[in-house]
């Protein structure tokens, strides 16, 4: 009895604890951000980051757990290791690099100013002396701090996009600055014709990547193996096409 004790607590049995749950990777995300993160009421997370993360984790032979975290939580989540890791549009930046580490990039993206359609804006510097919605804590603030500082009172920041957008569709701000794949979105969504959008010349390309806490190389592998798997196979390109067709 004592021996088939022992190796029953060898293992064979069911995986218990920590160690099944290596085999879930969860994941952090601000589910207000479409078309990459979007979450109706209390229903399925979805969007292309979402569909990304999950053939990433199918193709490392893992589950994925997805959650709600905010902006500012998800950061929080990723360092306290209540996630694994953030997928949320988030730019790779100099400085958040000092604090996490992301998988190599996945997409893309810049800054996209959006304004009324009769707005006399045509360039970020004509938006001094208006009030310009960003979301907190986003590259969208970054740049609209690098043009009129930091302090600057004009700045409206929001727990989330969404909110920026809603206070612009009733003005009570002149414009939002926000990544251009967010913004090109809503331009689908709000009265056709009323809103436009404006580009400028210092808008620097960003790249996103998947975000796990500094040091977590064996998350981060994973999933950088998994996202190389689905670059090579066509699936990454299928879920592009997706969202944002060709
Ligand atoms: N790309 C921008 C940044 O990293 C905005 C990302 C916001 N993402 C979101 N899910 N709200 O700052």
């Amino acid at each position: 009895l004592a021996l088939m004790l022992v190796l029953s607590a060898c293992g064979g049995g069911q995986k218990t604890g920590s160690e099944s749950d290596k085999n879930v990777l969860r994941v952090g995300t601000d589910a207000a951000y479409p078309p990459f993160e979007k979450q109706e009421g209390s229903g399925e997370i979805t969007g292309f980051d979402i569909d990304v993360i999950k053939a990433i984790a199918e193709a490392e032979g893992l589950k994925v757990q997805v959650e709600h975290t905010g902006w500012d939580g998800l950061f929080e989540a990723v360092d306290s290791g209540k996630v694994d890791a953030g997928i949320s549009a988030i730019t790779i930046t100099k400085k958040r690099k000092k604090k996490y580490d992301f998988s190599e990039p996945y997409f893309e993206a810049k800054q996209l100013i959006l304004v009324p359609n009769d707005s006399d804006v045509s360039s970020l510097k004509d938006l001094k002396g208006k009030k310009i919605g960003v979301q907190s804590g986003t590259t969208g603030e970054i740049v609209v701090q690098k043009a009129f500082g930091k302090t600057y009172e004009g700045i409206r920041g929001y727990d989330d996009t969404p909110g920026a957008i809603d206070d612009l569709v009733i003005g009570r701000v002149d414009a939002v600055v926000a990544d251009n794949g967010v913004v090109l979105d809503y331009m689908k969504k709000l009265p056709k014709g009323k809103f436009k959008t404006v580009e400028d010349n210092s808008f620097e390309p960003e790249f996103y990547g998947i975000m796990v806490k500094k040091g977590n190389k064996e998350v981060l592998d994973k999933i950088n193996s998994g996202l190389k798997k689905i670059q090579e196979d066509g699936t990454f390109d299928e879920i592009y096409k997706k969202y944002f067709g060709q």
